[in-house]
């Protein structure tokens, strides 16, 4: 029997994955998502949490088009959607308990390298520490759903504009936030599969 090649195997493993990516990248026009997607394929989006429009959809929205200095992201992985950020502001800061060296790799591949700052988290203590320090006009809150959505809420908060991710997802921690603030300060972003559904948060 012909021995299948890696790609084939990776077919055969992340078939149900790579088309449940796929229904939600319909068109994908991010140049970026694109980018890491004709490098790396499609298995590489696994556990991301950028829908295909995330930018048109959600940034474009939230921001009209404009830049804003610093954006900060709580939850990395492989650094896809720090990647998709730096088209939305100077720099972008990012933090993870856990430093996957998959994202080095691909913010050279893209060359943003030099816009995107990491930063590891030891315990949740040295993460409020940090954040208390840091000036930034946007989150995108997408770490530890289950343990830390609150806390990681209060640290962010003052800057005013928060995206939650899984937000739409009945009884989980996004979703219990999101409903607690004032309807007028929230907006959704329902992408049909509740677990990759946002919300926008902005006091302004
Ligand atoms: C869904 S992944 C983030 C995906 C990434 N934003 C993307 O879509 O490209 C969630 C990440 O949060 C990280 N994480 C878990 N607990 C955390 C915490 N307490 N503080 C910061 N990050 C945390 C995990 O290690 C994981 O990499």
């Amino acid at each position: 029997m012909k021995e299948l090649s890696k790609e084939e195997q990776m077919e055969i493993k992340y078939g149900h994955m790579t088309k449940m990516v796929e229904r939600r990248m319909p068109g994908v026009r991010d140049p970026i998502i694109k980018k890491i997607h004709e490098h790396f394929g499609i298995v590489i989006f696994r556990r991301c949490s950028a829908p295909a429009d995330f930018s048109e959809r959600v940034f474009k929205d939230c921001f009209g088009g404009k830049k804003v200095k610093t954006i900060l992201e709580i939850g990395t992985l492989n650094g896809i959607t720090a990647s998709v950020l730096t088209q939305y502001a100077e720099k972008v800061i990012t933090m993870d308990i856990i430093d996957y060296a998959m994202k080095y790799e691909i913010w050279d591949k893209l060359g943003v390298s030099d816009k995107i700052e990491f930063r590891m988290v030891e315990n949740e203590l040295q993460k409020a520490k940090m954040i208390s320090n840091m000036k930034f006009e946007f989150c995108y809150m997408d770490g530890d759903h289950l343990h830390h959505t609150w806390s990681d809420f209060m640290m962010v908060k003052k800057c005013g504009r928060v995206l939650l991710h899984e937000a739409i997802l009945d009884g989980s921690q996004p979703n219990l936030l999101a409903n607690s603030l004032p309807p007028e300060e929230i907006r959704f972003f329902n992408y049909g599969k509740k677990t990759s559904s946002l919300a926008y948060w902005s006091k302004e």
